[in-house]
């Protein structure tokens, strides 16, 4: 049994396993926090269905997705650059509804919103936008109907069984790219 655990331990696998296990044991419990499929409590109650329903685009707001690893969230400043506009509130015809003056309150403060994480994976693990977007996926078949939701919460939950499972449907007949989309190294380094 001893010498069993031994051999798997030098074996590369078996140590990144276990390396992984081991700062999955520190990242959990505050990972645990954010795993939920539930909304969390948001400094404002913005509503994606409405501005999805408007027609703004995703990577308006979110434009790091087709770029980078992080699809980023926008300012304050690029919130009150449309919002700022709309007459009916502009002209005093209509008061500012309550969420829209917490907006206008961060802007006059010029301060940061701080808005809680919702989809996120833990620090073990390294998932970037750039690479899936240029394969053709669309942001709905990760984070489900956005167009549905007021605050944003995940259609499922981000764990490693849901990334492999779509590795392995997509790569069915491509043994090689398989190889690498389920190898321990593309995603824990
Ligand atoms: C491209 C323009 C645009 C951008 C950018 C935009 N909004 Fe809006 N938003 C609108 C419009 C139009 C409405 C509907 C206005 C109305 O009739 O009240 C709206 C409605 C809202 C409402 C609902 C107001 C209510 O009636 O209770 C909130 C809250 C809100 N926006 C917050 C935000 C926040 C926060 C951001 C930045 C993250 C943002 N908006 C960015 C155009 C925009
Ligand atoms: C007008 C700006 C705006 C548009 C358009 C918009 N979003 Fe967002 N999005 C936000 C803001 C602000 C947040 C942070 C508040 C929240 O989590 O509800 C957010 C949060 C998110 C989150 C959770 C982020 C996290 O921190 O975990 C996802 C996923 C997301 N949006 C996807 C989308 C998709 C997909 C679309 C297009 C269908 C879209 N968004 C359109 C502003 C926008
Ligand atoms: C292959 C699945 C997948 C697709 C496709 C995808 N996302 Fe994500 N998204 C994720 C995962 C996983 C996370 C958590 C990442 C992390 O914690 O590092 C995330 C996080 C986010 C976040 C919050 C954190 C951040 O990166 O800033 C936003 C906003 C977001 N995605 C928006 C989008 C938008 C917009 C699109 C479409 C252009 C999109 N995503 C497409 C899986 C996906
Ligand atoms: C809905 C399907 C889907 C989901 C869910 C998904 N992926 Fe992927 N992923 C892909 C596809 C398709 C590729 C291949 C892109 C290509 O053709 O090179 C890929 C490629 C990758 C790559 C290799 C990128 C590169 O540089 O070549 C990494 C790393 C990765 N995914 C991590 C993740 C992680 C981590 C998760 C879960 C948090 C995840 N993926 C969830 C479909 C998915
Ligand atoms: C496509 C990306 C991907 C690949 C490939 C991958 N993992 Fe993961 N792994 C994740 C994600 C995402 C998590 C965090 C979510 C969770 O705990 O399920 C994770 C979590 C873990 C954890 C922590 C377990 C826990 O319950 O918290 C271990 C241990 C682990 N992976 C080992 C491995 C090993 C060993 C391999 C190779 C056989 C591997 N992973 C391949 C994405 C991946």
């Amino acid at each position: 049994m001893v010498k069993r655990f031994m051999s798997w331990l030098s074996d590369p696998l078996g140590r990144i396993g276990l390396l992984i296990a081991f700062l999955a044991v520190f990242s959990g419990a505050a990972f645990g926090l954010y795993t939920t499929q539930t909304a969390p409590p948001q400094p404002i109650q913005f509503p994606h269905n409405l501005h999805v329903g408007l027609g703004v685009q995703c990577l308006y707001c979110h434009p790091g997705a087709y770029r980078q690893a992080s699809a980023g969230l926008p300012t304050e400043t690029k919130c009150w650059g449309c919002h700022q506009q709309l007459s009916k509130y502009a002209d005093g015809t209509v008061a500012l509804p309550a969420e829209l003056q917490k907006l206008k309150a961060y802007v006059d403060a010029n301060k940061p919103i701080q808005w809680v994480p919702v989809a996120q994976v833990p620090d073990f693990v390294h998932f970037n936008h750039r690479p899936h977007i240029a394969a053709g996926l669309n942001c709905e078949n990760c984070h489900g109907d956005m167009s549905k939701v007021t605050v944003a919460e995940n259609p499922q939950v981000m764990n490693m069984g849901w990334c492999l499972e779509c590795h392995r449907a997509r790569t069915v007949d491509n043994p090689e790219k398989r190889n690498k989309l389920l190898d321990c190294g593309t995603c824990h380094y």
